[in-house]
């Protein structure tokens, strides 16, 4: 790891080979606090770890002398064309990594002509992701203390014309962060340390703090008090903004004011799963928050199959947390999933090089799935099934 970080010493982005390279690039770029606010996972991170690692669990079974010429990776998701399987998971302070982080990271969205999902805790306002990136936009919600937060985020989502509602639901009880928690010697306040490491990194300052000053959470700015407007110290606030008592009853009052796309994000089981269907959704993202909520968790791909079995004909089953490879991606489609979604390797890209930083994160991803699409001896996403994947578990388990 060190020896990378070393060979990647000041290199741009365009030199990063895959996302591991992007994520040290963009290290570089970044204050300390504002990285380790991205990298970090909840607790002993052992969530965390396993996202990465699962992977290895699974193993492919190519088929040879198939001519893979043409291949392409489309997916359709809720009837539209998509030209990849991959969708941008809902991050906060954006802002932080990127100047207008949200909408270039929107706008590599669109481009890519693959959904954005934004943050209720974006640093853009939906309607300026709406006007200045346009493309597939996704609504996500966190459920505030004071309903009339959420209700307004609905409304508001609604007439900028979103296509879907994220429904976040695991993040009821705030994860513990303790990387967060080291940076800061109280809400707002970093520690003498981090003071300095970000005076050492000049350039973020003129992108980020000046000329516009500290970042605000622009889509909720109107309801927070004066000192919890801006993301100084956001990340250590921001626990306290969300309602610790949602419930069945909240999915239902949503149901009934948002008439489009609702998609519930957190679910983990096949129960939940099962209720989201009876109460109407349209579709779940199996996540565990990249591992920054209930540590110790079950990586999203290890329920997968499962979760598709019992609802994957009612439900768009989308999954993220840790996919890190097109390898990695191509396994969860095997295993059933509609659409892979990334938090964080979009992020490297955004801290590393802005919009641009993004698309290559994003160029990198759909290379590496239609290379092993290739490798695999198949031309399209559809003839990926669970027969092309060895199991490695009883081999692990012995
Ligand atoms: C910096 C950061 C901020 C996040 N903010 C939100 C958020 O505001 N809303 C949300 O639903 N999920 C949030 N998540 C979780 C992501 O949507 C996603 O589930 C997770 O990042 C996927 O794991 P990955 O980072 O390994 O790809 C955040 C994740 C990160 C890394």
């Amino acid at each position: 790891m060190s020896l990378l970080r070393k060979l990647y010493k000041g290199k741009d982005y365009r030199r990063a080979f895959s996302i591991e390279e992007l994520r040290l690039v963009g290290q570089r770029r970044v204050p300390n606090f504002t990285f380790e606010y991205v990298e970090g996972g909840a607790e002993t991170e052992t969530a965390l770890h396993r996202n990465l690692d699962v992977f290895k669990r699974y193993s492919f079974k190519p088929s040879t002398l198939v001519n893979t010429d043409g291949r392409n990776q489309d997916i359709r998701i809720f009837g539209k064309a998509s030209p990849s399987p991959l969708l941008i998971s809902p991050t906060g302070l954006n802002g932080l990594l990127h100047h207008r982080g949200d909408v270039a990271l929107a706008k590599a969205a669109a481009a890519a002509g693959i959904p954005f999902c934004l943050s209720t805790v974006s640093n853009a306002s939906l309607e300026d992701i709406a006007s200045e990136a346009g493309g597939r936009l996704w609504m996500q919600l966190y459920m505030m203390n004071d309903r009339n937060v959420g209700r307004d985020i609905i409304s508001r989502a609604e007439k900028a014309g979103y296509e879907a509602l994220i429904f976040t639901t695991d993040a009821n009880v705030f994860g513990r962060r303790e990387w967060d928690l080291r940076n800061y010697k109280q809400p707002g306040k970093l520690t003498a340390r981090n003071v300095l490491d970000v005076a050492l990194h000049p350039r973020w300052i003129n992108d980020v703090l000046i000329p516009h000053g500290i970042p605000l959470f622009e889509n909720v700015v109107e309801y927070l008090p004066p000192e919890m407007r801006t993301v100084k110290g956001g990340v250590v606030s921001l626990p306290g903004m969300l309602a610790p008592d949602i419930s069945w009853e909240d999915l239902q009052w949503i149901r009934d004011m948002w008439p489009r796309k609702l998609i519930l994000k957190g679910v983990l089981s096949v129960e939940d799963a099962q209720q989201a269907a009876s109460m109407g959704c349209d579709g779940i993202i199996l996540s565990n928050h990249g591992g920054r909520q209930l540590d110790s968790c079950v990586a999203p791909i290890e329920v997968l199959p499962e979760i598709v079995q019992a609802v994957g004909e009612k439900l768009t089953v989308l999954i993220d947390s840790g996919f890190r490879r097109g390898s990695d991606i191509l396994k969860a489609i095997a295993l059933g999933a509609d659409g892979v979604m990334l938090g964080r390797p979009t992020l490297y890209g955004l801290a590393a090089g802005g919009q641009a930083g993004v698309e290559h994160a994003l160029a990198l991803l759909t290379d590496e799935i239609d290379r092993v699409l290739g490798q695999l001896g198949c031309r399209s996403l559809d003839e990926l099934g669970p027969h092309m994947l060895v199991d490695n578990q009883p081999y692990i388990n012995r």
